[in-house]
């Protein structure tokens, strides 16, 4: 009994001891001759870090043990200095690289970020693009002087830095292990989604798999229209409360929610709801604690938050899509009120927005988003399509290059995104299914109903250790994803199978929370 106990033991230790090989390895000395076209390496720092803890999103992961690795360079020509962050588990490597993505402004993120994935196995990296990380703002980066963008940190933030960050990932890991990654993942949302997709268009050779989620694709596009109930409301003169705006959203909810069958806070088939807010003018509402009545503005910015954005002077032009019932408010449609009066409140739009009209149309740190006339914000749209659609907008629908290297690459997108429209995913993908018939083979989009942007919201959400593992059997073993498996957020046992696009889940009797309740159509 006592030896089993000891073997036992000895088991458990073995398997979380690092391999004093690779312990060795790790310093900067060990990677040599980092070859990318166009690049120049300035510095190389690799030091071990054991038993690591940190806490991402709420879940804590310890005993993390890994060789944390910096890549320094520049583009010479261009004052950039560049960063590379890459983890490499001291033990267990499962023969895999993972790149990692960013958000809004920002590029990707540091070893702290990577590092848990190590746990599972793979060398992680990613990239700073040139700029400062942590910071959703590109105030201190846009321009090199009012009126002159930094077309290189600007490029750096669009691709180049990623591809870059790709080609040095795989030799450090290469150098590190004596072995090249048998496959290559990228997994990404948001900006990190529109990153992917980039990888398919331009690159499609460096990864063999990639999650590109609710992607901030058509970036030249949609980043103008979420401004759009922002510039409504300012014409008006008058920001509803947050939560009106909430009780709207409520009201909302309550009028389209069985429309799919059950109710459970979620509009499965947002297209098949029409509200209209103007019945609620007038209604009261509990705002903390105070009974408030509906307003006409609030309806107003309602209206311009579901509807396309719509020009006066000219109604029938189309810019680009509106935003589903039953999307929160605070992301696009934010507004921040000194006390719950009703007049003490002011705009909160989207830093990603607000920047990108300001700093890269305008040029100007000082324009007053605030103060544009309808023609002022309407050529906007024509001026970001003009200057930044080849750069950032990522919706080039030819993936012949990723299809033809087999590559797999998988979409999910919520339905209630509060922050990208969610219909510039499914035209995507639209786009791509007209060119290629049989781009199920290597392209999968799915639709997750009630789930806000990348996570949060009622419905139940795609969760990412399962969707990678999806991914990998597709390229690996060749098992295409039919569904998506999401699970409830809130921890309430809900699973549901999202349906590969077109299709869409119906619910077809039984309890709810069931996955077998609902199917595909
Ligand atoms: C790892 O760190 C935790 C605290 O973060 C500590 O309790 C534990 O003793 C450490 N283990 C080793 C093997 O160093
Ligand atoms: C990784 O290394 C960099 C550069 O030395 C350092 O700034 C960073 O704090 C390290 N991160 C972790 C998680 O150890
Ligand atoms: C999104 O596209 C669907 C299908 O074409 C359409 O019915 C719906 O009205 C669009 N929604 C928005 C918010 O633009
Ligand atoms: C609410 O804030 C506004 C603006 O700061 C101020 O003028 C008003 O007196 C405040 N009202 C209450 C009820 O505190
Ligand atoms: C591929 O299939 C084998 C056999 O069923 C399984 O053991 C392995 O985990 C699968 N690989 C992936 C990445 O799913």
């Amino acid at each position: 009994m006592a030896a089993a106990i000891t073997l036992l033991l000895k088991v458990l230790v073995t398997s979380v001891v690092v391999n004093s090989t690779l312990l060795e390895r790790c310093h900067g000395d060990s990677f040599i001759d980092l070859d990318v076209f166009g690049a120049k390496v300035l510095n190389v720092i690799a030091t071990p870090v054991e038993n690591y803890s940190t806490t991402l999103m709420g879940v804590q992961h310890a005993n993390l043990n890994f060789c944390n690795v910096t890549v320094t360079y520049t583009h010479p020509g261009t004052a950039d200095r560049v960063n590379v962050f890459a983890c490499f588990p001291l033990t267990g490597w499962n023969g895999r690289f993972l790149g990692r993505g960013g958000r809004g402004f920002i590029t990707g993120v540091d070893a702290g970020v990577l590092a848990p994935v190590t746990a599972q196995g793979f060398a992680a990296a990613s990239t700073d693009g040139g700029h400062t990380l942590h910071k959703q703002s590109a105030e201190t980066w846009a321009l090199n002087s009012p009126g002159n963008i930094n077309w290189n940190l600007l490029e750096d933030y669009a691709y180049k830095a990623l591809g870059d960050m790709t080609l040095i990932g795989k030799q450090l890991t290469s150098q590190f292990y004596s072995s090249p990654p048998k496959y290559s993942y990228w997994a990404g949302c948001s900006t990190g989604g529109r990153q992917g997709l980039m990888f398919a268009q331009k690159y499609p050779e460096l990864y063999d798999g990639i999650l590109a989620l609710a992607p901030a694709i058509n970036l030249d596009k949609f980043v103008v229209a979420e401004y759009f109930v922002q510039h409504v409301m300012n014409r008006v003169g008058h920001y509803p409360l947050p939560c009106e705006l909430d009780a709207i959203n409520k009201a909302a909810v309550e009028a389209c929610d069985d429309m799919d069958g059950v109710e459970d806070g979620v509009i499965s088939l947002p297209s098949l709801c029409r509200f209209d807010p103007n019945t609620l003018v007038g209604n009261d509402f509990e705002c903390d604690g105070r009974t408030q009545k509906f307003t006409k503005a609030g309806t107003v910015a309602a209206n311009a938050f579901w509807a396309s954005p719509i020009n006066p002077v000219e109604r029938e032009k189309w810019y680009w899509y509106g935003v589903n019932h039953g999307t929160p408010f605070n992301g696009m449609a934010g507004t921040k009120c000194a006390n719950s009066s009703g007049t003490s409140c002011l705009g909160a739009p989207f830093v990603v927005a607000e920047e990108f009209i300001r700093l890269f149309l305008a040029k100007d740190p000082d324009y007053a988003t605030t103060k544009m006339t309808d023609d002022e914000y309407f050529s906007m749209f024509h001026r970001a399509t003009q200057e930044y659609s080849s750069m950032l907008g990522t919706s080039d629908p030819d993936l012949s290059g990723f299809k033809s290297r087999g590559g797999k690459m998988i979409t999910w997108h919520g339905l209630a995104d509060e922050l990208i429209h969610v219909n510039g995913s499914s035209n995507y993908y639209k786009q791509v299914m007209d060119l290629d018939k049989n781009v199920a083979d290597y392209y999968r989009y799915f639709e997750a109903p009630g789930v806000n942007h990348c996570f949060g919201g009622i419905g139940p959400r795609p969760e990412e250790d399962e969707t990678l593992a999806a991914l990998m059997a597709w390229v690996e073993n060749g098992t295409a994803p039919e569904t998506l498996t999401a699970r409830s957020q809130a921890g309430d046992g809900t699973v549901r199978e999202l349906c590969l696009y077109p299709k869409t889940l119906v619910y077809t009797g039984g309890a709810p929370k069931k996955p077998a309740s609902w199917q595909c159509q």
